[in-house]
């Protein structure tokens, strides 16, 4: 699903994100991105949407060469990869329901497909009986599923989390967290970067640790600062 290697970037102010990371995700997998603040996670889950271009090396998402994908190319290979944000990134004027379906929309489903469709992703999350509110009517847990939601409803083969949880008090935390991981067992390869240690040190999935843009850990199963 992930090929990188090598990967560089150097921001134009001369500061590194990232620094020779070589990483390999097979499609499946669950991963967590670990590190302390500054240590590149944002800045590699940017390269594998091509939000931030690489200055050295090379990266492939399900197969396509990020260094040659054509711009006019770019909005559909980011509309197939399902992305959630710490800050959510709702659409303030539409419903919950309306929020979904748009992403569905966007990637010109049939509405046949986005009646059925959206209800069970909303019921799946929880918000079933919040489909009718507004993104401000909702806490923060229930603004996180929703943007989970929309992530979801194109059944994306890859879902990318940068701090899915950072806002968050540590019970909802774990739903979230319980919810990409039923994701997860649908298929969907699932990356997330986080500072959660408790969940990463619970959850015992594959941990790879970036210190200032470099890998310094890659461990199929264990927590936080586990060693090999
Ligand atoms: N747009 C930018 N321009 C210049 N430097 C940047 C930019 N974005 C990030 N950086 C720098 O790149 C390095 C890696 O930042 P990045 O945001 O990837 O870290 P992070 O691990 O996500 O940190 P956090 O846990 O605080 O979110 C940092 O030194 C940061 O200051
Ligand atoms: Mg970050």
């Amino acid at each position: 699903m992930i090929h990188a290697e090598d990967a560089a970037v150097t921001y134009r102010n001369g500061v590194h994100g990232i620094t020779g990371v070589t990483i390999d995700i097979d499609p499946g997998e669950f991963v967590f991105i670990v590190g302390s603040s500054g240590s590149g996670k944002s800045t590699f889950m940017k390269t594998l949407l091509k939000e931030v271009e690489l200055s050295d090396g090379e990266i492939y998402v399900g197969g396509t060469d990020l260094r040659t994908i054509r711009h006019r190319e770019l909005p559909y290979f980011r509309r197939k990869m399902g992305v959630v944000f710490q800050d959510f990134r709702l659409l303030p004027n539409k419903t919950v329901y309306e929020n979904v379906a748009f992403a569905m929309r966007v990637t010109e489903s049939a509405g046949r497909d986005i009646r059925r469709y959206v209800p069970a992703v909303l019921s799946m999350v929880g918000l079933a009986k919040k489909a009718r509110a507004y993104p401000h009517q909702l806490s923060g847990g229930e603004q996180q599923r929703c943007s989970l939601a929309r992530a979801i409803v194109n059944k994306p083969p890859l879902l990318l989390a940068d701090e899915p949880t950072g806002n968050l008090d540590p019970d909802t935390a774990w739903e979230i967290m319980d919810l990409l991981e039923d994701i997860n067992k649908t298929g969907t390869t699932v990356i997330i970067a986080t500072h959660a240690k408790e969940i990463v040190d619970t959850m015992q999935q594959r941990v790879i640790a970036l210190k200032n843009g470099r890998v310094i850990r890659d461990i199929q199963r264990g927590g936080y600062y586990d060693e090999d």
